[in-house]
């Protein structure tokens, strides 16, 4: 667990691509079944896939064709109906549950489509959440931390706000600063710049290109936006569940 969590150096040092690449989540012969009282949806048909360290790939594809669905997977809030899903070469049935929890935590920031923030905290205890599964810190710099974090999405000025009182765009930032704020080695986004005007979606991808680079976080992002994929390294398409390139 310790090895797993640790931050290895080659991360920090050779963001993209080394010639050496290492795979960090590896997805075999994935399938996902929704069941529901009427319908089998199969929303994930045999995928395989490879998201090397440092990597910076966008997920494409018609609404429906299952790419929240495979971030959900990468990101360990649910399970495959079958197939193998491997990070950091680790079978990730392999782990108890104590332990999938402190990867999620640890490892992986998710930036969900619809935001998921919680209504009832104002917006810098929204943004220190994941911290507080952190032992060893102190109010302090989680504080310090979480400002850290709104500085770069652009919302100092928001902390105290309830995510009712903000814009759309601005709840999105939100949910990125709190992606952020953990420090962690993977991000997924679910359509981080989705909700915001074209200015404000040029930044938040601006912000994810900078992590990528400079700090060797490795990004999976789902978006609509051809644009902003062409300025990701690899490109994967989806259609009716399944790869097509
Ligand atoms: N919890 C669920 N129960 C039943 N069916 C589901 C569930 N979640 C997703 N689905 C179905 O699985 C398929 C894939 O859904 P998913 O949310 O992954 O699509 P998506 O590519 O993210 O679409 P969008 O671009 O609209 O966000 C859809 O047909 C959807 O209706
Ligand atoms: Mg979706």
């Amino acid at each position: 667990m310790e090895n797993l969590l640790a931050k290895s150096p080659e991360t920090r040092t050779l963001p993209n691509g080394p010639a050496t690449a290492t795979p960090v989540l590896r997805l075999t012969d994935i399938e996902k079944i929704y069941q529901t009282k009427t319908i089998e949806t199969v929303a994930l048909n045999r995928v395989n896939m490879t998201i090397n360290r440092g990597e910076f790939v966008s997920i494409m594809g018609p609404s429906g064709c299952g790419k929240s669905t495979l971030l959900s997977l990468m990101g360990l809030l649910d399970e495959p109906t079958s197939g193998t899903i491997e990070i950091d070469g680790r079978a990730v049935q392999s782990f108890s549950d104590r332990e999938l929890a402190g990867l999620r935590n640890l490892k992986i920031g998710f930036v969900f489509q619809s935001y998921h923030l919680i209504n009832d905290l104002a917006v810098l205890d929204n943004v220190e959440l994941p911290l507080l599964y952190r032992s060893g810190m102190s109010g302090k710099e989680r504080r310090q931390r979480a400002l850290n974090a709104l500085d770069k999405v652009g919302l100092s000025a928001r902390t105290t706000h309830f995510p009712s009182q903000l814009s759309g765009g601005q709840r999105q930032r939100v949910a990125i600063a709190r992606a952020l704020v953990g420090g962690p080695e993977i991000i997924l986004a679910d359509e981080p710049t989705g909700n915001l005007d074209s200015v404000m979606g040029e930044e938040i991808m601006a912000l994810l290109l900078d992590l990528n680079r400079n700090e060797g976080t490795t990004i999976v992002m789902v978006t609509h936006d051809e644009q902003q994929a062409r300025k990701t390294q690899r490109l994967i398409r989806l259609f009716d569940g399944s790869q097509v390139g």
